[in-house]
Order: C-alpha cells, then sequence, then structure tokens
C-alpha cells in the first residue's frame, strides 16, 4: 500500500487518555472526544477542505475512501466512500457515495453537467445528492457536517466508529500499553498522541508483539482484533487510533 499517497487526517473514533502520575499513580479513562452518542455508528472524521484544491471553486467535488474501490465500483472492505461537494453557495456538502440501486461507488461531481453518476447502471444526482433519474430509487445519503473553529470540517461517517480497549503490560524491565481494537479488512491504522488537548496529534511507532522494537507506523487491517503495543509516555497524554483515508 502506497501510504505517501495518502491524506493524513484526525480520523478517530473513541480516545484512550493514558494518565502517568507521581508517585507511579497510573489509570486509563476514555476521554469520548468526537464520539456522537454511545449508540451511533459514525464516526467523526476531520479534514482541511483547502488540502483539496478541486474543493476551491463552486462545483469542485472529491471523493474519500477508507477502503480501496474495486474495478466493479464496489468497495473492497466495508466502508463506502464519501462525496464532498463545494456548492454555488459557497458552503460544502457531504454525501454518501453508495448508490441506493445496488450500492456501486457513485462518481464525483461532473462540472459539465453539475450531477453526479453511477458507473454501474447511470443513475443521476444533483450536487445536494438528491435523485434526478435512473434505477436507483432515491437519493444519495446528506451526511452531517460542520465548519471547526479552525476552518476544518468534521463529517460524521456511518459504521466508522469502532472501540479501543487498552492495559498497561509490565514486562519487568519497561511498560507498555496494549491497544486492542477490531481492524477492519484494506483500511490502514495509525496510532497517536498528544499531551494537551489542544495539542496537535503525533504519530506514535508502534509494535505488533509486547517485546518487539516499535518500528512501525502504519497498521494494515485483516478483519481482525489486532493489538498493537506502545511506549508509556512520561507524562500525561491522549492517545488515538485513526484511520487513514485518502481519494479514491
Ligand atoms: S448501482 Fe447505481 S445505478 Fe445501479
Amino acid at each position: 500500500m502506497d501510504v505517501s499517497r495518502r491524506l493524513f487526517v484526525r480520523t478517530f473514533l473513541l480516545n484512550t487518555a493514558w494518565m502517568a502520575g507521581l508517585g507511579g499513580t497510573q489509570r486509563l479513562r476514555l476521554a469520548g472526544e468526537l464520539v456522537p452518542s454511545p449508540d451511533d455508528n459514525r464516526g467523526v472524521l476531520n479534514i482541511h477542505p483547502e488540502d483539496y484544491p478541486a474543493l476551491a471553486e463552486s462545483g469542485g467535488s472529491v471523493r474519500l475512501g477508507f477502503n480501496p474501490v474495486r474495478s466493479n465500483h464496489l468497495p473492497d472492505g466495508t466502508l463506502h466512500p464519501i462525496l464532498i461537494n463545494r456548492l454555488e453557495s459557497g458552503g460544502l456538502i457531504v454525501l454518501n457515495a453508495e448508490c441506493p440501486h445496488a450500492s456501486c461507488a457513485v462518481r464525483t461531481l461532473s462540472q459539465s453537467s453539475n450531477t453526479h453518476t453511477c458507473p454501474c447502471h447511470a443513475s443521476r444526482f444533483g450536487v445536494d445528492g438528491r435523485r434526478i433519474s435512473g434505477p436507483a430509487p432515491f437519493g444519495l445519503e446528506v451526511l452531517e457536517s460542520e465548519i471547526c473553529p479552525d476552518g476544518s470540517l468534521d463529517i460524521l461517517v456511518p459504521r466508522l466508529k469502532f472501540s479501543i480497549a487498552s492495559k498497561v503490560l509490565d514486562l519487568g524491565i519497561f511498560k507498555r500499553i496494549k491497544i486492542d481494537f477490531p481492524a477492519r479488512r484494506k483500511v490502514s491504522y495509525q496510532v497517536v498522541f498528544k499531551s494537551e488537548a489542544a495539542d496537535d496529534w503525533q504519530i506514535v511507532p508502534f509494535a505488533t508483539s509486547e517485546g518487539a522494537t516499535l518500528s512501525q507506523s502504519v497498521f494494515p487491517g485483516e478483519g481482525l482484533l489486532t493489538s498493537l503495543f506502545v511506549d508509556v509516555p512520561k507524562d500525561q497524554g491522549i492517545f488515538a487510533v485513526q484511520i487513514l483515508q485518502e481519494e479514491v
């Protein structure tokens, strides 16, 4: 997988805060940042619209995926891509790219026709997702999104949420944190850390066995419950597991 082409985003769903207090007092807690609600299966994707030149102008459109898209226009995995369109009003709208007819991934907006077309059976949809023609029984799902104070865009993506469990392992001469989560097939993950809520996330090297060298930065999911191991930080901070996405 060519990770260098991937656009790095803060895509995470449940944080584990790690407190390494004085006197060896240590505890774990769930920060719960950006989790819409406990029974909501949506996860938050945060992007910076300026990272996508196509979104600079009205009618611009990008398609972002967590799984690759196959030549038959279905995702190679369980997550469909999303579509982000720049509206005439200057705002952004986010659509689920899953066609309501037979689930193919709908293409980005055509600048000439101002419509999305499904590559499988040619259903057409407007810039706002409404159905225009074709066998699709209704329009594309509009995803909830919100511009953040820093100008980035938070998008609530269906089925993106996952849970994380963590614990501290005492390996004698050093300690490690074991992070467990279900890693979806063909989805790539990173572990990130920040000391304070306002800090930027930093990528953390990890190992896939408890005593191994921390030499990896991207984990390619295989559809299995996965354990990653990281060092215990010197000070308090927050760990998160984030998903990578790219234009597809
Ligand atoms: S899957 Fe889109 S029109 Fe059939």
